[in-house]
């Protein structure tokens, strides 16, 4: 061979050498192409949950998909899902037909205000949003994730129940979610937001977290739905009427707050989490406080004259707590004693108020039930109390007597006395009877005791208190009547004050009404390194 033909072959070689590396290069690159749009199209595909036409039907009901709840709740861009493409095991009565990526829940973990929050939010339109083996492994490993790392749960539900297709998984998966749910019970806040309906097992996983939110109209819950409710009991009833919002949040109590829709009740979520700490071991944020003049006179005048007639204690609430941020909680159940969280001088405080204007504030079996879950949580979440007392005492009656306001009673009693936070009461008018002792008095552990000059504690009201005590002396008057008033009046002028209480140091001070903003900025300030243990043991008994 010529050195001229040698020289073509090692040229036309070394070409093919190099056209080869380029098209190794081109294919790996649509190979690459392939590879990523297939990712990009499972993610396409998890993102329609059950498809357009389901979801077009969640809209058309005035409901958010699942998604948009998430984005709507979470900082923007912070949300990270976690197992987007988990798909459901089972397959019967037709599910086979249809594999839906993500089972039917959205999970994952993000922030709300820069602060970590782990979420699941179940998509109606995957099986209705009802729970598998799968969904429920899904939400396991959420709360499983939220332990472990000390941050808060939120659940945004809306589920048909247990997916009636996978029989006994689904059962048991509720039950994995119920175990972890009580597990997590006072070591990390658990919020539920009900935003469809929420049927069977659906219910339970809410009912055992801190507060419940329900959307009017659009959610409910319960344990049997209408018709089964007709067919066992041959009672007529509705939907919303069974377990809707309304019903929950001023019937039964389950819930704790009616919001009128989807994007409120996401709002509400955001607010009720800005009270609380992450985990057990934390404090709840504080927002910088500017100190300034904490007098409010206007308190000198917001307790009538007669001890007979109402007032809002919001109005008392409002004044003492940092501007607007008292946020009630329970608001249309048991409307005789209030609760909520509130900020003094910055920092988070739960609220617990007798209120004269419903009931006269009387105590009964609900308004107990009530406080004693509000006081437990606190305690758990190391959230101080506060307390606004004036109670005439607890109801009596045989509806009482017979649905257990004695045990009832006992909760708030022993929720109160079990409480380890930082804990001041302010007696504004009555304190009257064994609601004196269950209210936070210094007797069962609270630190301060404050009365307003207006403050009447006794065993009971004057006129109960002079017909048992001077009942044969008014009977023999010449005028019983005269004699009775008379009596009043003597009784009032020992009893119906603070100052037997301060006598004997069950009141620490008797404080103007202007003067009760300053005295707890600066009591709580004090209060603020308590530390107050329980006696060693399992759990306590509290009498449910
Ligand atoms: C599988 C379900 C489902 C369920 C609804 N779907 N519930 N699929 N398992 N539990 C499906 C429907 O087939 C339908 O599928 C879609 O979800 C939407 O349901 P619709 O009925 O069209 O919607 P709507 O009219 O809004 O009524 C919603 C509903 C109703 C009230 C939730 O679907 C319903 O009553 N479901 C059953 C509730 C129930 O009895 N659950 C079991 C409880 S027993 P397509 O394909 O049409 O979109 C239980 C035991 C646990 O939970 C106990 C643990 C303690």
């Amino acid at each position: 061979m010529s050195k001229k033909n040698l020289t073509s072959v090692y040229l036309i070689s070394y070409i093919s050498y190099l056209l080869s590396f380029t098209f190794a290069g081109l294919n790996k690159f649509s190979l690459m192409d392939k590879k990523h749009k297939e990712l990009k199209d499972k993610i396409a595909e998890a993102k329609l949950g059950g498809g357009e036409e389901r979801i077009k039907s969640q809209h058309k009901k005035g409901k958010l998909t699942a998604r948009e709840r998430v984005a709507l709740l979470m900082d923007e861009g912070s949300f990270e899902e976690i197992g987007m493409f988990v798909t459901a095991r089972e397959s019967n009565f037709g599910t086979e037909r249809e594999q839906f990526l993500g089972d039917g829940v959205i999970t994952g973990y993000g922030t709300v205000n820069g602060r970590l929050v782990y979420v699941f939010a179940q998509d109606f339109t995957v099986f209705g949003g009802s729970l598998s083996e799968a969904h429920a492994e899904k939400i396991c490993r959420i709360l499983d994730l939220a332990m472990k790392n000390g941050a808060p749960v939120i659940g945004l539900n809306d589920s048909g129940g247990a997916r009636i297709q996978e029989g006994v998984v689904s059962l048991g998966g509720y039950a994995d979610i119920f175990y972890r749910n009580t597990r997590a019970s006072g070591v990390i806040p658990q919020l539920s937001a009900i935003m469809g309906p929420c049927a069977g097992g659906a219910v339970y996983s809410p009912a055992i977290t801190d507060f419940i939110l329900m959307v009017e109209h659009t959610s409910y819950m319960f344990v049997t739905g209408p018709n089964v409710v007709k067919t066992v009991t041959h009672e007529q009833v509705t939907s919303e009427e069974l377990g809707g919002a309304s019903t929950h949040s001023a019937k039964s109590g389950v819930a704790h707050f009616s919001c009128a829709n989807g994007v409120e009740c996401i709002q509400n979520l955001k607010t009720l989490l800005s009270y609380m700490p992450q985990n057990c071991e934390e404090d709840a944020p504080s927002i910088p406080y500017q100190p300034s003049n904490e007098s409010r006179p206007v308190l000198n005048m917001l307790v009538p004259e007669n001890p007979n007639q109402p007032y809002d204690i919001r109005d008392v609430i409002n004044e003492v707590t940092d501007s607007e941020s008292f946020f009630e909680v329970h608001k249309n159940y048991a409307e005789n004693i209030i609760v909520g969280f509130a900020r003094l001088a910055g920092k988070s405080i739960g609220i617990v108020a007798n209120q004269p204007a419903f009931l006269a504030g009387v105590l009964d079996i609900k308004s107990s039930a009530k406080a004693a879950r509000f006081v437990r949580f606190c305690d758990s979440f190391n959230i101080p109390l506060l307390v606004f007392e004036d109670v005439p005492g607890f109801l009596p009656g045989t509806d009482q007597e017979w649905n257990g306001i004695i045990s009832n009673g006992a909760k708030l009693l022993y929720a109160f006395c079990e409480a380890t936070v930082p804990r001041i009461t302010v007696i504004t008018r009555k304190a009257y009877g064994g609601a004196y002792d269950v209210m936070n008095s210094k007797h069962i552990g609270a630190d301060m005791n404050y009365a307003w000059p207006t403050a009447e504690i006794a065993v009971m009201g004057a006129k109960g208190a002079t017909e048992i005590i001077f009942k044969k002396e008014i009977s023999e008057a010449k005028d019983p009547a005269a004699k009775l008033k008379e009596k009043e009046e003597e009784y009032i002028s020992h009893f119906a004050n603070p100052y037997r209480a301060a006598e004997r140091g069950y009141v620490d001070e008797v404080i103007m009404p202007e003067d009760t903003r300053i005295k707890l900025i600066k009591a709580f300030e004090m209060l603020k390194n308590k530390v107050d243990t329980l006696p060693k043991k399992k759990h306590g008994n509290i009498p449910l």
